[in-house]
């Protein structure tokens, strides 16, 4: 029995988590659940469950499970990062699902590392944030990483433990989002409700998001520098708008290995819970003739410019990213909210990126520190942004 916790049991990747879980009782069990503001929804699963421990993200929350007798037979085990921590590093759990969105999950990973636990990772913020750190930690810990970003579980398949001498260089897939195709003039009057509706994965709401401005992909291509070991210039990005293959690893002597499937994230959850085995999955074959045409194009950097701002942000040295992501996550907020406009997102970020100075981010008060400041900012030029459009 392998015994999980999941930080982000409430969401798209926490739900589809248990998913896998269900198809495979005999090998997998729930003993840690850590969710954000949805009690309802956790309650729900606290009785299905059973887990050991609990966590919300505030004490409102959890005020709110206690009051619907969802804690009944568990015990919370804290609110806010502190929660997220006792979760994953109890002596109950085998492997941490680091599913919560935003940046509150760091602690509990770096904890989890620490705690000696296998991290499957979907949270690319927390990399993006800090992977010299986690890397680093688990390196030293001798624990693995095993990455739940499709496009990264697509290249650890592919790689399966190659030398980084043996890579030439690897091609992340990118859908396109809801906006492939369209010129920057026809991107400015988009809405959060446009760019919600995303033609091939379902996801929570910032990701949709970010698929949609390609910073998504942005954030991929940093994290798969700390995940592979592997520089800028090696890392390359194609939109593919059927998303069938996931992505692919160019070897030194030009052979190129792809993985390919269907379009369902319990595959790569199911990956990095069985690994290193296979097991039969929850999932549909993919059927190549009903995919029909496959096609590959460059991204447009002048109608997506998020993504020429990561790979700026990975040139520069790890302070940038911490800003990169922490003016992304305001932004997005924003957006959301209809506060911003959709092409104000990068500038946002931008400009948010050009009045940083290069910060140490050795530790995690370094890197709290430097992202609160870029969220001051953040919120000071979207003021002024917002007050332009
Ligand atoms: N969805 C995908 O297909 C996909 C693919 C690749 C990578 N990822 C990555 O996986 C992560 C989750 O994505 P998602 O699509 O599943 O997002 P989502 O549907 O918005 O779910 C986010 C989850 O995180 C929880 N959460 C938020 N803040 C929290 C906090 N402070 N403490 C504890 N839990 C907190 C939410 O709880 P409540 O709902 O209870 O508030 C929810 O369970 C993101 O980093 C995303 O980039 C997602």
């Amino acid at each position: 029995m392998k015994r999980i916790a999941i930080l982000g049991s409430t969401g798209s990747i926490g739900q589809s988590a248990l998913s896998v879980i269900d198809a495979h009782p005999d090998r997998l069990m729930v003993t840690g659940l850590a969710a954000g503001e949805n009690a309802d929804r956790l309650a729900e699963q606290i009785a299905r469950y059973k887990p050991r421990n609990v966590a919300m993200a505030t004490d409102a929350a959890a005020d709110r499970l206690r009051a619907s007798a969802g804690l009944s037979g568990v015990r919370l085990a804290g609110t806010g990062r502190d929660g997220l921590v006792a979760v994953a590093s109890d002596e109950s759990v085998d492997l941490v699902l680091c599913a919560s969105s935003g940046t509150d999950g760091l602690e509990a990973v770096l904890a989890a590392i620490e705690a000696g636990k296998t991290i499957a990772l979907a949270n690319k913020e927390v990399l993006v944030m800090a992977g010299g750190l986690v890397t680093e930690a688990a390196r030293r810990k001798g624990v693995l990483i095993l990455p739940v970003d499709s496009e990264h579980n697509a290249i650890h398949q592919c790689l399966h433990g190659r030398a980084t001498s043996e890579i030439r260089r690897i091609v992340l897939t990118a859908s396109g989002g809801p906006f492939r195709g369209r010129s920057a003039s026809q991107l400015e009057d988009v809405t959060a409700a446009d760019a919600l509706r995303h033609p091939t994965w379902q996801m929570g709401r910032k990701i949709t998001v970010d698929s949609a401005t390609l910073m998504n992909k942005g954030l991929e291509v940093i994290e798969a520098h700390w995940l592979f070991g592997l520089s800028a210039e090696q890392i390359d990005v194609v939109i593919h708008p059927q998303s069938v293959v996931h992505s692919m690893a160019e070897l030194v002597d030009g052979s190129v290995i792809a993985q390919l499937g269907v379009t369902d994230m319990r595959l790569p959850i199911q990956y990095a819970f069985s690994y290193p085995d296979r097991w039969i999955a929850p999932v549909p074959s993919l059927d190549l003739a009903r995919a029909g045409r496959l096609e590959f194009e460059r991204p447009d950097l002048r109608a997506f410019p998020c993504l020429g701002l990561a790979y700026r942000a990975l040139r520069a040295g790890p302070s940038l990213a911490v800003v990169l992501n922490a003016a992304n996550e305001v932004a997005v907020t924003l957006f959301l909210a209809g506060r911003l406009s959709f092409p104000s997102i990068a500038h946002v970020i931008e400009e948010t990126m050009n009045s940083h100075e290069p910060a140490n981010v050795a530790s995690v008060d370094a890197i709290r520190d430097v992202d609160r400041a870029a969220r001051d900012r953040a919120q000071a030029v979207a003021h002024r942004v917002q007050l332009k459009v």
